[in-house]
């Protein structure tokens, strides 16, 4: 198990991409700085949540469906995920596939990726696993395709969601042109009532408050910015005219915030927008998936229409 390494331009990466969002109006980061041990730790705690159903719910399509689902994928295909993490889910799809050709998880976190392809190596000792260590969102090399199966790709989660409009369909349509001659499963979040949403992203634990406010317990410790750890608050609504949730940093009072040689000025009440997480209705993501060339097939959805699993054909 050979891992493919892509690493980042130097221009982007946690200091510029904070000293920018900080700059700018309103102030906005990208969720993926979320991703460190800790966060991807509290992630996965976040899946545990009662009030989180996302996870729970795909688990269940994907357990129900996985058999028809590797019907679908074809005997020796290449699997390829995007934004892997801990593997729990695409066990469900490998376990029902025939004879697969390989498995690519993608990611950005080196070792997270790693040490859970060692454990899924020890589970499926007969699966040949080719990692590519990259940004799945910006444009990566995979290992060369089969000579006869097709390439798949997975992607569950509803991380679509947490793109902004034109970068999904940026994103769909760098996956329609790798995934040529193939499919895509993807995982996407349905509209639903307000208040389950808003549940879903204020657990009573507190553990996405944790997870929102670890992007500053970051700055602190990888970058040395001066931070009161106690002058921000979490903040998560539902944005309803434009279907999304927010999540923000909210300065609990007029403050400043020390980045190295920068010194930056929060008025109270003041945020960093760092999450959006759209949700969608069956018929809007399909429009977004055919304009990036993709055809619209199989849709599972739960009994009560919380999540859905999109079976996407990619262009020939
Ligand atoms: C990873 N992503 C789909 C999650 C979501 O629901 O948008 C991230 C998350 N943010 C807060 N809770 C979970």
């Amino acid at each position: 198990m050979k891992p493919l390494l892509q690493l980042v331009p130097d221009d982007e990466g946690f200091a510029p991409d904070l000293h920018r969002a900080l700059r700018q109006r309103p102030r906005t980061i990208s969720p993926k700085y979320f991703y460190d041990e800790a966060g991807s730790a509290l992630f996965e705690r976040i899946c545990e949540l009662p009030e989180y159903y996302p996870t729970r719910t795909e688990l269940a399509l994907l357990q129900r469906h996985a058999p028809e689902m590797a019907t679908l994928i074809g005997p020796g295909a290449q699997l390829v995920e995007y934004g892997a993490g801990a593997l729990r889910k695409v066990r469900l799809l490998l376990a029902h596939l025939n004879a697969p050709h390989s498995f690519v998880p993608v990611d950005i976190s080196g070792p997270h990726l790693l040490g859970a392809c060692r454990t899924l190596q020890a589970e499926f000792p007969a699966l040949a696993l080719q990692p590519v260590i990259a940004d799945f969102t910006r444009p990566h090399d995979l290992p060369a395709r089969p000579a006869l199966g097709r390439r798949i790709g997975f992607f569950p989660g509803s991380s679509i969601g947490n793109f902004a409009p034109e970068q999904a369909l940026d994103f769909l349509r760098m996956a329609a042109q790798q995934l040529r001659g193939g499919a895509l499963l993807i995982g996407v979040d349905l509209i639903k009532e307000p208040a389950l949403l808003h549940a879903a992203y204020n657990d009573a634990a507190g553990v996405t408050a944790a997870f929102n406010l670890n992007i500053l317990a970051r700055a602190r410790q990888e970058l040395d910015a001066q931070i009161d750890p106690e002058g921000f608050a979490h903040s998560a609504f539902y944005n309803a005219p434009l279907q999304r949730i927010e999540m923000h940093l909210q300065s609990r009072r007029r403050q400043q915030l020390r980045l190295e040689h920068r010194v930056y000025e929060f008025e109270a009440g003041e945020t960093l927008h760092t999450e959006n997480s759209y949700k969608f209705s069956i018929e809007g993501f399909q429009a977004l998936a055919s304009k990036a060339g993709f055809k619209a097939a199989t849709v599972w959805t739960d009994e009560r229409d919380w999540f859905s699993l999109h079976w996407l054909q990619a262009p020939d």
